[in-house]
């Protein structure tokens, strides 16, 4: 028998509440051992692993970052008519398309190609504060280590670093809770970020190079290429996906082994848990902890009707504490062996995300400098976080002490 969502008795949980990150957390792991649906202010949310999978693998839930203007009451002529379709929000066919040309260039491999990269980009942050063995993470090491890395990762040179970082700063402001007030300077980084692309892509075409851009021109599926304006688009897809991202993830990671000292010490004697320990951190302290999808039409799962236009959150924070799938998910252990089902902090199904070889290894790289040139990793006060909402989350400030010199 099918229900209605609407005529179900079933928890109430506020999506949008101030409520402290770990209180949040709770309540949600604890409604999800009573129900796998509860209703929110704006939907419903799904919160056990198996319908955390089972909405993001089901195509007629579409991606809802297309109606972040619509629920943010954003009128701006010019803003509206500046947006394009990216891969973050196509379906369908647009989508399928986009995914099949732009996929082989951000594997494992072209991800390997910037290890070095990566070590030399935190060796240089570490190196302004190893010898007084004091940092306040978010703004020392957190914030500034994604921008090198997508720069070199495209192929654009060092001194437009600040450019790009700024850029970055402004087109991010699409997911800030002041977005209304703020689209005049989104769509003059958006005019500039495209010009600038625009630029670097005519370089490349003219001259190939060993980067992801020109990987990304040179990109073909029987004899369908991106255009000019799709590959612009993309560069702002990476910067929105790949940088604000890594950042919290990474200040997430840090907070957390200041709080697991014997975790640190166990990565430190033996870098080749780097893997697991970014596996375990994202299960546990996830920089995106959900994801919004709406029905594209009327909708049956697990006994419940859920009519188009819907909107419902995708819980995966308290998917991966799910008991079914990690035992012991209570614990912080980086040397939990891999099961056959992974942490959904990179989401799932077709828009799983596409730069995750490429954070993996950002993190990996990262979690292996600092262990072995920040021992004895302590709080220096106390951890303030970003506010809980359905974004990215992460730490606002995050002073620590390590032991210096190293
Ligand atoms: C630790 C860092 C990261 C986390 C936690 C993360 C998380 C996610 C999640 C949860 C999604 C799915 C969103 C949804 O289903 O609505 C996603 C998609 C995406 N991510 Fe990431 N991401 C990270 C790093 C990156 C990096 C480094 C890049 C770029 C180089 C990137 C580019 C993208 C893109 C383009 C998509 C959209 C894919 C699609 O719709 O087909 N992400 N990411």
């Amino acid at each position: 028998m099918t229900t209605n969502a609407a005529d179900l008795t079933i928890p109430v949980i506020p999506l949008l509440a101030d409520e402290k990150r770990e209180e949040r957390q709770a309540h949600l792991r604890k409604t999800a051992k009573e129900s796998w649906l509860a209703r929110t202010e704006i939907g419903y949310s799904v919160l056990t692993y198996e319908s955390v999978m089972g909405i993001l693998r089901d195509k007629r839930w579409h991606s809802a970052v297309g109606l972040i203007s619509q629920m943010r009451g954003i009128t701006d002529e010019e803003f509206l008519s500046n947006r394009r379709v990216s891969i973050l929000s196509a379906e369908g066919e647009v989508h399928v398309r986009l995914r099949r040309l732009v996929a082989p260039a951000f594997s494992p491999r072209s991800a390997d190609r910037l290890r070095p990269f990566m070590r030399d980009t935190v060796n240089g942050l570490v190196d302004a504060v190893a010898s007084s063995g004091r940092a306040e993470v978010v703004r020392d090491i957190c914030e500034p280590y994604p921008i090198p890395i997508i720069c070199e990762l495209l192929g654009a040179p060092k001194e437009d670093w600040k450019a790009f970082s700024e850029w970055a700063t402004d087109v991010l402001r699409v997911f800030s809770d002041t977005v209304a007030q703020e689209t005049k300077i989104i769509v003059k980084a958006r005019n500039e970020l495209n010009a600038y692309s625009r630029k670097l892509i005519e370089q490349r075409r003219n001259v190939p190079l060993d980067d992801l851009l020109t990987d990304l021109i040179q990109a073909e599926e029987a004899g369908d290429k991106l255009t000019t304006e799709e590959l612009e688009t993309m560069v702002e897809a990476i910067i929105v996906g790949g940088t604000d991202t890594t950042r919290n993830q990474l200040g997430l990671a840090i907070a957390l082994f200041a709080q697991h000292p014997d975790q640190w010490e166990l990565l430190r004697n033996d870098p080749s848990l780097a893997p697991r320990a970014v596996e375990e951190v994202m299960r546990f302290s996830g920089a995106v902890g959900g994801t919004v999808r709406v029905a594209s039409e009327d909708i049956e799962y697990n006994g419940v009707l859920f009519p188009q236009g819907t909107l419902m959150s995708a819980s995966m924070s308290s998917g991966n504490f799910d008991e079914s799938i990690f035992t012991n998910s209570e614990t912080f252990d980086i040397t939990r062996e891999p099961v056959g089902h992974p942490h959904m902090s990179f989401g799932a199904g077709i828009h799983y995300c596409l730069g995750a070889a490429l954070a993996r290894a950002e993190l990996q790289e990262s979690f292996n400098v600092l262990a072995a040139r920040m021992p004895k990793l302590a709080l220096d006060g106390e951890v303030t976080f970003k506010p809980t909402g359905v974004g990215i989350f992460g730490p606002a400030e995050l002073p620590i002490r390590f032991e210096p010199g190293h």
